[in-house]
């Protein structure tokens, strides 16, 4: 896997914010949708700066900007300080002009007995929209990519699943305490992220030991992004303490 390192993580995120904005740009140029997969958490909060920056100061459109969400918690209503709907929204698209009919983000608040259904229409709604042209992803240090777990297929698909407790107790410092931190999520699956055309994965500060496990590792369910191997365009975009473990 090709590895771009970075001084700071704000020199990374401009350098991804670039690439996207000359996505857009390409594809607007050619009367084409460009579809994106997009990541929450830490990581892509200064990406998602940075586009914003570009559309005030730039002009840069999201008009012809069609999006796909990695994943959400379940249940989790979608006004919910802690919904990815609500962090997506504060971060990138109430600031940009992008349709709100092209946003799509796993639905928190589906009935559970409808849930399969949901996700194999969320499956088809990406095919519908000609794919992803480049899907944006973060790491868990168990390796997770969406919430796909340790274990989970490279043959999985949008699915119901369930958080390991490491990723809960990660994830717990946006909530009051852990026993607030959901159970459950709705995540693309391993085999929805490598059909995208083109991947990047950031990662910025104490992720050294995974990083050096996914790219220089063996491939192995046990480390879900060392499947990312197999992409033939995936680039991973650090930081400099991120690539310490690399040899
Ligand atoms: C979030 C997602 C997760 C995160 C990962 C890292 O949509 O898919 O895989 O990217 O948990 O989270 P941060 O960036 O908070 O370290």
């Amino acid at each position: 896997i090709p590895v771009k390192i970075f001084a700071t993580p704000t020199e990374g995120a401009i350098n991804v914010a670039n690439q996207i904005a000359t996505l857009i740009k390409e594809k607007q140029s050619i009367g084409e949708k460009c579809v994106l997969g997009l990541a929450t958490g830490s990581t892509p909060i200064k990406l998602y700066a940075e586009l914003v920056r570009m559309h005030k100061e730039d002009n840069l459109s999201f008009k012809n900007v069609v999006t796909f969400n990695l994943d959400e918690y379940y249940p989790i209503e979608k006004n919910s300080i802690h919904s990815y709907w609500s962090f997506m929204h504060k971060h990138l698209f109430n600031h940009v002009d992008i349709e709100p009919s092209n946003i799509h983000i796993p639905d928190g608040e589906w009935p559970k007995e409808g849930i399969r259904k949901y996700c194999e229409e969320f499956e088809a709604e990406i095919e519908k929209a000609g794919g992803i042209d480049l899907q944006i992803l973060g790491i868990g240090n168990n390796g997770h990519i969406g919430f796909n777990e340790p274990g989970s297929s490279i043959l999985s698909k949008t699915r119901l699943l369930v958080l390991e407790s490491s990723t809960r107790i990660a994830n717990s410092r946006d909530f009051a305490n852990l026993s607030k931190v959901p159970k459950l999520a709705i995540s693309m699956g391993l085999s929805t992220i490598l059909k995208a055309k083109k991947i990047i994965l950031l990662a910025w500060g104490n992720k050294a030991p995974i990083i050096a496990k996914s790219v220089e590792g063996s491939i192995t369910d046990q480390v879900p992004a060392s499947f990312l191997q197999q992409h033939e365009d995936c680039t991973f975009v650090i930081d400099e303490m991120a690539a310490n473990d690399l040899t």
